[in-house]
């Protein structure tokens, strides 16, 4: 394998010596801020070095962006249907503007616009639930209602939750909720943990579609164990919100239709089921939403402090959730169909060039770990050099066996920026970067 694939630049030093007050001194003496730095040192000299890490976008063309005076085509958005981008979405906003001014300033409890009101409704229908809830931001929704869902009683933990999940737990945990973590998707694993567990309130807490592996969830699996030991099933959708959803005997792809995550894409009640999703991925705005019955969002309006203690989502937002909802209804099916094309096109690639990741379900989420996870600072170059931007997945995010980086697809991406990835992705499974497919099924197999 080549030791160096691309002209590098020179390293910053990793952890320049700025000089911190005294009072920065940690009781034990050394600074405080060295235990930090230690122990995220791999990390942090990538962010400080690299061209693809904390890089500052000047200038957006499409899904084509400019750092520095180098254009790439953006891989790393979560924008999945592209309204970020949308004419008919982007004129929709000064209306609002013009009727609201440009941020209501109100928390949701003090005076909540009748735009709330109207979200709400239309979201609420669509998710098929009994009724729905929205604030800012997912990690506001984590970080308020697990605390209140667990109140004293047991969690368990998705081993691979998400880390606005693990940091909602945390809180319940001081809270004095106790915490106990299943295997990744593994329902039998949380099976036996239920059934042994005395405590009689449970609240199990997962992911829906995976951030990483970009994969959904066995949820009728885990519905079924949930219900079976009495504990109520809470699931974070972010990624899979506006992309799958129910299935239909004329479906165009088989994300299924209509975006209305993954509950219904199982073809699950809500019963005992919690969802939270947001429309910072698929609708492009920052807002999020619990999908629970009436009664828990009543209590949730006192009980939640974002509801009454953070400041609301911009009128823009607001105006880009209700736009996305009409651009959803009439064009959404076809934006999907862009999605997964574009999506399958890669993994059939990656097939060919017998290239590992873990994704299976066609979902844009595609995650390439590398052969050795040494090779982090290279392989980002050489991504960055032949004009393809992605998400870097460094140790200790991800675990030294998944270091690699994830490329997500957009329904505004174009088939030329789908050839660049493609080309780039060749030529780093043929100089050896890429884990084998073949021997990772065979190590799994044995
Ligand atoms: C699975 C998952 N949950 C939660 C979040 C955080 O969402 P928000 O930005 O709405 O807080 C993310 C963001 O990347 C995510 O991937």
């Amino acid at each position: 394998m080549a030791s160096s694939l691309v002209s590098t630049s020179p390293r910053a030093p990793a952890f320049p010596r700025t000089s911190l007050p005294a009072s920065a001194s940690s009781p034990a003496g050394g600074r405080w801020i060295d235990h930090w730095l230690d122990s995220l040192r791999e990390i942090e000299a990538l962010r400080a070095a690299h061209p693809m890490m904390d890089a500052v976008i000047e200038e957006v063309d499409g899904r084509m962006i400019r750092v520095g005076d180098r254009w790439l085509a953006d891989f790393a958005s979560c924008n999945y249907l592209g309204f970020d981008l949308e004419p008919e979405i982007i004129a929709a906003v000064p209306a609002f503007l013009e009727q609201w001014g440009t941020h209501p300033s109100w928390s949701r409890l003090l005076g909540s616009p009748v735009l709330y009101e109207r979200i709400e409704e239309r979201l609420t229908e669509l998710l098929g639930c009994e009724d729905s809830l929205v604030l800012p931001t997912i990690t506001h929704i984590h970080n308020s209602v697990i605390p209140v869902l667990a109140a004293s009683g047991t969690i368990f933990l998705d081993a691979r939750a998400h880390k606005t999940i693990y940091d909602g737990c945390q809180i319940a945990r001081s809270r004095g909720a106790a915490v106990r973590r299943f295997r990744f998707e593994d329902p039998d694993h949380l099976d036996a943990l239920l059934a042994a567990e005395r405590d009689r309130a449970r609240l199990v807490c997962m992911d829906g579609v995976n951030s990483m592996t970009g994969n959904a969830p066995d949820l009728r699996a885990f519905a079924a164990v949930a219900r079976r030991h009495g504990a109520l099933l809470y699931v974070d959708d972010a990624h899979g919100f506006g992309v799958i959803g129910e299935r239909a005997p004329e479906e165009p792809c088989p994300y299924g239709v209509r975006g209305n995550s993954v509950v219904r894409h199982f073809g699950e009640s809500y019963d005992d089921i919690i969802l939270v999703g947001g429309f910072s991925k698929a609708y492009s705005s920052l807002l999020a939403f619990i999908a629970c019955p009436t009664e828990v969002k009543n209590l949730l309006k006192v009980a939640a402090p974002p509801y009454l203690y953070s400041g609301p989502s911009p009128v823009a937002s607001l105006a880009t959730v209700l736009a996305g909802f009409d651009v959803n209804e009439r064009r959404g099916e076809q934006l999907r169909g862009v999605l997964h094309r574009h999506s399958a096109r890669v993994l059939r690639a990656l097939a060919e060039l017998d290239v590992h990741t873990p994704n299976c379900s066609e979902l844009p989420i595609i995650e390439i770990p590398l052969r050795d996870h040494e090779r982090i600072d290279e392989v980002g170059r050489l991504l960055f050099e032949r004009g393809v931007y992605v998400t870097l997945a460094a140790y200790p995010l991800v675990p030294k066996a998944e270091v690699g980086f994830r490329v997500q697809l957009t329904a505004a991406n174009t088939d030329a920026e789908v050839d660049l990835l493609v080309g780039v992705l060749r030529e780093l499974a043929e100089l050896g970067e890429l884990q084998s497919a073949a021997a990772t099924r065979a190590l799994e197999a044995a």
